[in-house]
């Protein structure tokens, strides 16, 4: 059993397709997965087909509500999150151990499950620090671009400081997203974040691929959407490796 986490503090690199269609190729070879959304902007949830749920991960943590997990497809369930949950560290703010809130509620479906996947907001803030303590495994996508360099370090750095209560976390991956051979400045970034973080990189590179971005419009993750598609491919293989790891 393993939590997984999605993370970068960068916006729009990926991280909500990565753990929809990772989560999707997991669930297609039979494991039982959780996703989890813990953006307030609610994109998995809205794109996963899910309106205005009843149930959300703030009711959760904060209002009493039991777990309730919205069918997605066989074996893929989703813990859905909307805009409620920006108010997570005002209500967190008179809670004990703030660190341990989703952690504390969510353990228990560890039980249930082969993968817990969290897709977490684009800030190193508390629901991030949330997400660092209930994981054991971190994945970053980044886009090769000047400014995902000192992305890539808060990401470590914030990792580093959560293993004081939660030693086992780890990066076990960063991997190229929205990928263009093309761009030279993309190759100079990705030749620089190779060199710093050599076997951390993966081999799998995540191209730019149009029916990625459609696929959240249909409800749909890229294996139902357009199988035969290279964001099909691509997540595909990104999933085998991530099972090597
Ligand atoms: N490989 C890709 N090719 C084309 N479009 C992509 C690709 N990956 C993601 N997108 C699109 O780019 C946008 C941002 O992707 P996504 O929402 O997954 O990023 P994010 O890191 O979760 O963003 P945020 O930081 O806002 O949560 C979305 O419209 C998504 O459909
Ligand atoms: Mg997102």
């Amino acid at each position: 059993m393993k939590v997984i986490a999605f993370s970068n503090q960068k916006g729009g690199v990926g991280k909500t397709t990565s753990a929809v269609n990772v989560g999707a190729a997991l669930a297609r070879q039979g494991k039982r997965v959780i996703l989890i959304d813990l953006d307030s902007q609610g994109n998995m949830t809205q794109g996963l087909g899910v309106e205005n749920p009843d149930f959300t991960i703030n009711g959760l943590l904060f209002h009493e509500q039991p777990i309730h997990a919205y069918p997605v497809t066989k074996n893929l369930v989703l813990v859905a999150g909307d805009g409620s949950l920006s108010n997570f560290d005002k209500n967190a703010q008179d809670k004990i151990q703030r660190e341990f809130i989703l952690k504390k509620a969510l353990e228990s479906l560890k039980l249930k499950s082969d993968y817990i996947i969290l897709d977490c907001p684009p800030m190193l803030g508390l629901v991030t620090i949330n997400a660092f303590t209930f994981a054991d495994d971190i994945y970053i996508p980044v886009e090769a671009q000047k400014y995902s360099i000192e992305g890539l370090a808060k990401v470590f750095e914030m990792v580093k400081a959560v293993n004081e209560i939660n030693p086992v976390l780890a990066v076990k991956g960063i991997f190229f997203t929205r990928h263009n051979h093309h761009k030279i400045l993309n190759r100079d970034v990705e030749e620089y974040i190779r060199n710093t973080y050599g076997d951390t990189v993966l081999k799998t590179y995540i191209r730019e691929n149009v029916a990625l971005r459609e696929s959240p419009h249909a409800n749909e993750d890229i294996f139902r959407y357009a199988p035969d598609s290279n964001g099909a491919e691509d997540y595909l293989n990104l999933t085998q490796e991530i099972l090597t790891k």
